[in-house]
């Protein structure tokens, strides 16, 4: 339609490239923008440069209808554009638990500073509480006079690997900020989710930007809890897996993000929860930190606790033994290795003098480029063959499907620990396996 609003999509990451996908798909123009060319020219020719199910198909269809394109011409592209979406990274700074707004400030100011008609600019960073009324300032100062532009905050769920389905169908939208104007904007940007049932939370700044990081927090801090709960059942032979199928059939609890074992990463949870701890610190709210704090040890901890299983596998020293893991990305359907506990575990094993090998049926060449020391094998039986003791570190359907009687004869020792309780103890030992389980009971 003629007057639909054009959409400028600034940072085209995990985040960025799928949400100017999913707005082209939804039949709005849109240009993604970014200042890396190599990310700008893949997408221009059609290539995710991650992996994303769903999200190539869906990349060159759009392209082809001509209402999507990637430019590093921020200039033409704000000029012409009428809702600007920042998507850029907050990562954690280097010397503090504290978020790097570098690359949102960045992005706000050359929004505000090309811009040549109204506007409404719709962050969706995850950004600690405060940023935006801060940006809102900065674009104050830098936006031309006379054009009538907007802050508003605008939060995204999005989970990889899922990232389509979650971009097109969300569970809630959330407007901060809004005036009547732009919250008419964005629900005409947002109309077919809603329509579709996605419900829509009409807020202030710093609560649209508290909502995300609380649910992430509260994520990180289910997946903590069972953990942490874990460690009770070892301790007192029961079986975390049965457990937790038990609390998930209260709909108070719910069964979802309670599976125990090796924790959570990723480029979101880890620097998301302590991004928080540290604005939570800041403002005073000392309980939140240290409770936030709790759950970012337990979750380092089960590193630490899988490394020991592996070294009393092994006999006490892992010098010399051959380690075959199977798992690099930070969960399956993804080939993001950013503080992936199966990287961490491996390149752990392999500093304590384990021959270590490593495979991911898609993060291996991720997993390279950040530990280029580790071996990586091209198969699951390469990953095995001739090991002391095999690791399940991330939990692809493809290693849920091996069959342990095939894979038995190709070790050195049949030992095996399953470190995302997803595999069947009982089928492992029955064929022939010393089967060690995170949060479970010895046989
Ligand atoms: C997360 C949030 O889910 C998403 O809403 C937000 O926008 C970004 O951060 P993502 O990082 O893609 O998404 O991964 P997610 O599926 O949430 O998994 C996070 C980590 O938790 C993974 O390492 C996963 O292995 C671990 N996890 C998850 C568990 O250890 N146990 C569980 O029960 C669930």
């Amino acid at each position: 339609a003629g007057d639909a609003p054009r959409l400028t999509v600034l940072g085209t990451g995990y985040l960025g490239a799928t949400h100017a996908v999913a707005m082209a798909e939804l039949g709005f123009d849109v240009t993604g923008v970014d200042t890396d060319q190599a990310k700008v020219d893949a997408l221009q020719a059609g290539k995710v440069p991650f992996y994303e199910p769903g999200l190539p198909e869906l990349l060159e269809k759009n392209l082809a209808t001509g209402r999507l394109r990637f430019t590093t011409d921020v200039a033409s592209a704000v000029a012409q554009g009428d809702v600007h979406f920042v998507c850029v990274g907050t990562p954690q700074q280097r010397t503090s638990h504290a978020a790097n707004l570098a690359y949102v400030e960045a992005a706000t100011t050359a929004v505000a500073r090309h811009l040549t008609k109204d506007a409404v600019i719709v962050g969706k960073s995850t950004v600690p509480v405060g940023t935006a009324a801060r940006l809102r300032e900065l674009v104050a100062r830098e936006a031309p006079a006379g054009v009538d532009v907007e802050l508003v905050w605008n939060p995204e769920f999005l989970r990889e690997g899922k990232a389509v389905g979650d971009t097109l169908h969300p569970d809630r939208i959330v407007l901060g900020g809004v005036s009547a104007r732009s919250e008419a904007v964005l629900r005409t940007v947002y109309a077919t989710p809603i329509a579709e049932g996605s419900p829509v939370v009409v807020t202030d700044l710093p609560t649209a930007e508290l909502v995300k990081v609380s649910a992430n927090a509260f994520l990180a801090t289910k997946i903590s809890f069972i953990n942490a709960i874990a460690g009770v059942c070892e301790a007192a032979g029961a079986d975390v897996t049965v457990l937790a199928d038990a609390l998930g059939h209260d709909v108070r609890i719910g069964r979802q993000f309670l599976d125990a074992g090796l924790g959570f990463g990723g480029g979101c949870l880890p620097k998301d929860i302590r991004a928080l701890m540290h604005r939570a610190n800041e403002l005073g709210a000392h309980r939140a930190a240290g409770l936030l704090q709790q759950v970012d040890e337990i979750n380092m901890g089960q590193r630490e606790r899988v490394i020991d299983m592996a070294l009393e596998a092994c006999g006490g020293s892992v010098l010399n033994r051959r380690i075959g893991v199977l798992g690099a990305a930070f969960k399956p359907l993804t080939d993001d290795v950013r503080d992936s506990p199966a990287l961490n575990v491996a390149a752990a094993l392999h500093l304590r003098g384990a021959q270590v090998t490593v495979y991911d049926p898609e993060a291996g060449d991720t997993a390279r480029r950040l530990f280029p020391t580790l071996s990586y094998a091209t198969s699951v039986d390469e990953a095995v063959e001739g090991a002391d003791v095999v690791l399940v570190l991330t939990e692809w359907d493809q290693f849920l499907g091996e069959d342990p009687a095939r894979l038995a004869p190709l070790t050195h020792r049949a030992r095996v620990i399953d470190a995302r309780g997803k595999l069947s103890a009982e089928a492992w030992r029955t064929a022939g396996w010393d089967f060690t389980g995170l949060g479970r009971a010895a046989a």
